[in-house]
């Protein structure tokens, strides 16, 4: 069985201050109705990232990190360690989310790089792929979306699957309140579980969980969910809420 994720990137918001607030509302609600059967993460900024921990000690949901560099240590200002997200607690970390390809420039081998070293220190990485809106015009979202899939993972030759999530997010329908369908994301995911079988056989690709990221809210989480290769979200702005991520966690799996 693959596990089921519900993972929310803050991006750049919150302060320390911002962040408790934050949860003494989400764990006041799931202190009333727990929430089981499911992993949930939340992906603060590196500034508040042991300060959450330290929130989050008593409870099951688990830190996400958005970005980590592929060295362990060294000259590389500005940057963090996957070493040093794996001492404070850190268990997932996302990558090449489109954020960071589009506005800040990273590249696929790039990328594989951090994929690669995450993975061997330990930690899940969550790999982000999907289609500029360009691209789906074209016709290439397939391609597209293989050929970051393949790059992403190619340093990775044999797998735990239980340590690896792909995410699809496609640019399009990033902040844009325009999510894909779930026929849209079931198209694309079911072929992204192809890719991942013919990288790492049947058996293995089954347990790799795909998430969709792209204007998920507690709206439209539900239909999302019922595609048969969508076994999580990745949410932004509707995370930012935490009663509006309580609801998007909280739906029947
Ligand atoms: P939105 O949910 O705001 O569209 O963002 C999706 C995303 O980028 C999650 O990583």
């Amino acid at each position: 069985m693959r596990e089921k994720l519900f993972v929310g990137n803050w991006k750049m918001h919150f302060t320390l201050r911002e962040a408790k607030a934050y949860f003494e509302k989400f764990l006041t609600l799931q202190s009333k109705n727990p929430l089981s059967n499911r992993i949930i993460g939340v992906a603060p900024p590196f500034t508040a990232l042991f300060y959450v921990k330290s929130l989050l000690k008593a409870t099951y949901i688990k830190l996400v990190a958005q970005n980590a560099h592929f060295a362990e240590k060294g000259a590389f200002t500005g940057e963090i360690s996957p070493v040093m997200l794996k001492e404070i607690g850190v268990e997932y970390v996302i990558l090449g989310h489109s954020e960071r390809r589009h506005l800040l420039g990273e590249e696929d081998e790039f990328i594989s790089k951090k994929v690669t070293s995450v993975y061997n220190i330990g930690l899940k990485p969550i790999l982000c792929v999907g289609e500029t809106l360009e691209e789906r015009e074209e016709g290439e979202t397939l391609e597209r979306v293989s050929s970051q899939v393949k790059i992403g993972l190619q340093g990775l030759k044999s797998l735990q699957p239980q340590n690896l999530v792909i995410a699809y997010e496609p640019v399009w329908a990033i902040g844009t309140g325009r999510n894909a369908t779930p026929e849209q994301a079931e198209e694309v995911q079911s072929f992204i579980r192809k890719v991942l079988e013919e990288l790492y056989g049947k058996e293995t690709a089954l347990e790799i969980p795909i998430l969709y990221g792209g204007s998920v809210t507690p709206e439209n989480v539900g239909e999302l969910m019922q595609m048969p290769n969508v076994d999580g979200v990745l949410v932004g702005g509707a995370s930012l809420d935490p009663e509006k991520f309580y609801k998007i966690c909280s739906i029947e799996v």
